[in-house]
């Protein structure tokens, strides 16, 4: 979401004449920022400090902070960087630009962004302005209502906003009318759109089945899913559409019915797996993502080989996984039996040995077998004979591949052979145009 963020602000500005620039020529500094683990948000406070020396050498460079750090530290992240003149949470988004313009002109300002809007904060439509890339993502909501135990979100991105459908279809419509081949809908939980003082009646399984009949619309994803949340119909929705990708990134966050229930999860391993049974049965070749947290307070050993346990039933074709760290505002923060760094790095090396392994066996099953893929550009690896290229199978995984032809192919949909499986990508040969 923050890349999504990220990109509708560089539009925004660039069409507002701004430039993007290297840090000795830049003016402006705009860090958008994550919060959502410890880790991310030392990244931000370690960033601020590179940045230091650039604007110290300008007389009226500044800095903006946007995204869920600004929303939780507030005006006193200029108190510690007096080079900050501008805060904007994820809703003061689209106050950015012209917040930009006055601060530009007067230099001794400070501006703060960070309410909460009372709706989804549309964003000005700039879509239809610019050259598009094949990708695009589309956000359908703003904020959570789960207050997961450990999670800082609620509290960051603020109570759960449902984008109007109208909206959301017209902006797929107008990105696919300009070009875009694959469209990913964002949101924080999108199984609950809709279900929000905000929502117009309209169902995700409604909207999502909307999204696909779109003509011409080649690939659809869409993420994030709560497992409480996601409904037959959508698990339907793969039987029944061939441009929606046979990918799901379903988060399982713990094996253990004990921790999903301390974590305020509302569903157990059983139901988790039996999600897992159904989308296999309406779509065998789907491949399914999830996150991970280890070390949550009062996980036990058992609870963590629970964890294992889960995962070799559903043989995750890959996941992300975390060390439990306590955020700020979260219920989690305050439970006893917290585990030692210690502990929770030993277990999160053995998960991710154990996910090591069954990655590298999904990418392995791909090989000799034809894949489709959307280039995305040249591949940063180089073999020399022929151009690489690089872009994502339906599935989700990254491929590399040789490309007979010498034009630009980006864009594009390949149908390429799988000749090796590496750990986190597949190699291939190019052999025709998907279309064609
Ligand atoms: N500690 C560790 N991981 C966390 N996540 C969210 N909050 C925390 C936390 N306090 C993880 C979850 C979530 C992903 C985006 O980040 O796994 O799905
Ligand atoms: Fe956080 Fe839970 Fe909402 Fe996901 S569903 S954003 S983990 S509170």
């Amino acid at each position: 979401m923050n890349v999504c963020d990220s990109f509708w602000l560089e539009k925004a500005l660039k069409l507002r004449g701004w430039e993007s620039v290297s840090e000795k020529e830049a003016d402006v500094f705009l860090v958008n920022t994550c919060s959502v683990r410890e880790k991310p948000e030392q990244k931000v406070y370690s960033l601020l400090g590179r940045i230091r020396p650039y604007i110290n050498k300008k007389k009226h460079a500044f800095v903006g902070v946007g995204g869920c750090v600004a929303q939780q530290v507030g005006e006193s992240l200029w108190e510690r960087f007096p080079e900050v003149r501008l805060v904007f949470g994820t809703d003061g988004l689209v106050y950015v630009p012209n917040a930009l313009e006055h601060l530009a002109e007067e230099p001794k300002r400070r501006i703060s962004l960070l309410e909460f809007a009372e709706s989804y904060p549309e964003r000005e439509k700039l879509w239809t302005k610019v050259s598009l890339p094949s990708q695009a993502y589309v956000n359908i909501m703003q904020g959570c209502n789960n207050f997961c135990a450990y999670c800082v979100v609620p509290f960051t991105r603020g109570r759960q906003k449902s984008r109007i459908s109208y909206a959301v279809l017209e902006e797929c419509h107008e990105l696919v009318q300009g070009g875009v081949r694959e469209i990913t809908l964002l949101g924080q939980n999108v199984n609950s759109y809709g279900q929000d003082p905000f929502g117009d009646g309209v169902s995700f399984s409604e909207l999502l089945s909307k999204v696909c009949q779109i003509s011409g619309l080649a690939r659809v994803h869409f993420t994030t899913s709560h497992p409480k949340d996601i409904s037959r119909e959508v698990i339907e929705a793969y039987g029944r559409y061939s441009n929606l990708c046979p990918h799901l990134h379903l988060p399982l966050q713990s094996g253990s019915n004990k921790v999903l229930g301390n974590m305020g999860r509302k569903y157990t391993r059983e139901i988790y797996l039996d999600i897992v049974r159904q989308l296999r049965s309406v779509r065998p070749e789907i491949s399914i993502s999830t996150d991970i947290i280890v070390g949550f307070p009062g996980e036990t050993y058992k609870d963590f080989l629970q964890t294992l346990d889960v995962m070799q039933r559903v043989r995750f074709d890959w996941s992300y996984s975390f060390k439990y760290s306590d955020r700020p505002f979260v219920r989690a923060a305050k439970f006893p039996d917290k585990l030692s760094e210690d502990v929770k790095s030993i277990r999160l090396q053995a998960l991710q040995r154990l996910q090591e392994a069954m990655t590298l066996k999904s990418m392995q099953g791909l090989l000799n077998k034809e894949v489709t893929v959307l280039v995305e550009g040249p591949s940063s690896w180089n073999n020399g004979s022929y151009p690489l290229w690089r872009g994502r199978e339906t599935g989700g995984r990254v491929v590399n591949f040789n490309w007979f032809g010498n034009e630009n192919i980006e864009g594009a949909l390949i149908k390429v052979k799988v000749t090796q499986a590496k750990k986190h990508s597949l190699f291939g040969e190019g052999v025709k145009f998907y279309d064609s």
